[in-house]
């Protein structure tokens, strides 16, 4: 995974820039992800790792283990900011948050998630919005939500160069026409229905598919039936590659949760351990020791007086 260093050096401790993203010269720098990248991973049958991230530390890590594609997605409304939906996201916001991703992970395939009505009212604004994904945060994709209608949407960021993955399935952003967080295409009639929008949003030129909270059957047929990567989040095993929400899959979300989510650590616990030691060392005085504090010069502080009570 860890490829060729196309365009990175070696040494130094300054950094370079490289398609308009600052590589720290000397770190191992990764073959960067493309499209053709993941579409290779499909027809080869590997797996493609997505997870989402939100800041620039976190992309540091992501981008070392060598995760495929990092997905900042609206979640981050949710996950981030503490809002009880994704709607509350706004493209200033979401410019700010990819933007320290891509600095931190300048090899990931980078997918931008179009916030709540930034591509609904026309598609004049739909081009705008996406437009900043590509160009101000580095964004390699964007992401939006919908059913066969926005194919129209898709077809116009398509048409003016932006790749779209297009979400389907549960899709957040419906919360309220959904009437809650809930799987679909549980019956024949509603799953067949995400199998003909998918198609609809491919022929529209989606170069990606993504589906959240959907059983495996019809995921499985998306999946097989189409060269574009189809990423799951919660919708099986037979898709091309899986996308969880950072904060889930390592533990430090409150539950309830969704059934699809696996914490694979505990960085609640972890977090809770950390600031536990931290403010019972500065309450027993044993933060600060001398060896964080700072030396005066030599027969410095000898000179020092005492806060005059009048001067
Ligand atoms: O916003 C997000 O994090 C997402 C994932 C749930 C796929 O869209």
């Amino acid at each position: 995974m860890w490829g060729g260093a196309a365009g990175a050096s070696k040494g130094g401790g300054f950094l370079a820039e490289m398609r308009g993203v600052a590589y720290p010269i000397g770190m191992a720098v990764r073959e960067k992800i493309t499209l053709a990248t993941l579409r290779a991973r499909k027809r080869a049958k590997t797996p493609i790792t997505m997870l989402t991230a939100y800041d620039y530390p976190t992309a540091r890590v992501e981008e070392a283990v060598g995760i495929d594609s990092i997905l900042v997605g609206d979640s981050a409304a949710q996950v981030v900011l503490g809002f009880d939906s994704t709607l509350r996201a706004t493209m200033d916001f979401m410019i700010a948050i990819c933007s320290a991703v891509r600095r931190g992970a300048a090899g990931a395939f980078l997918v931008g998630d179009m916030p709540y009505l930034s591509y609904h009212v026309n598609t004049e604004e739909a081009i705008r919005n996406a437009g900043r994904f590509m160009s101000e945060a580095g964004c390699d994709c964007v992401k939006l939500e919908g059913d066969g209608r926005v194919a129209d949407t898709v077809r116009a960021l398509t048409a003016a160069t932006i790749p779209v993955m297009a979400h389907l399935g549960l899709r957040p952003q419906a919360v309220h026409q959904f009437g809650g967080y809930r799987a679909q295409g549980r019956d024949a009639k509603s799953a067949q229905q995400i199998i003909d929008d998918s198609k609809r949003l491919e022929d529209a030129g989606a170069c990606a598919i993504l589906l959240e909270a959907v059983p495996p059957e019809p995921a499985r047929i998306i999946a097989e039936s189409t060269e574009l990567p189809v990423i799951g989040c919660g919708a099986g095993p037979y898709v091309d590659g899986q996308v969880l929400v950072l904060h889930d899959a390592i533990g430090l979300s409150e539950g309830p949760l969704p059934r699809f989510v696996k914490a694979f650590g505990d960085m609640r616990g972890q977090l809770h351990t950390a600031i536990s030691a931290y403010a019972a060392a500065v309450v027993k005085r044993e933060y600060p020791g001398g060896e964080h504090c700072y030396q005066m010069e030599p027969g410095e502080s000898g000179k020092l007086r005492p806060v005059a009570t009048s001067l």
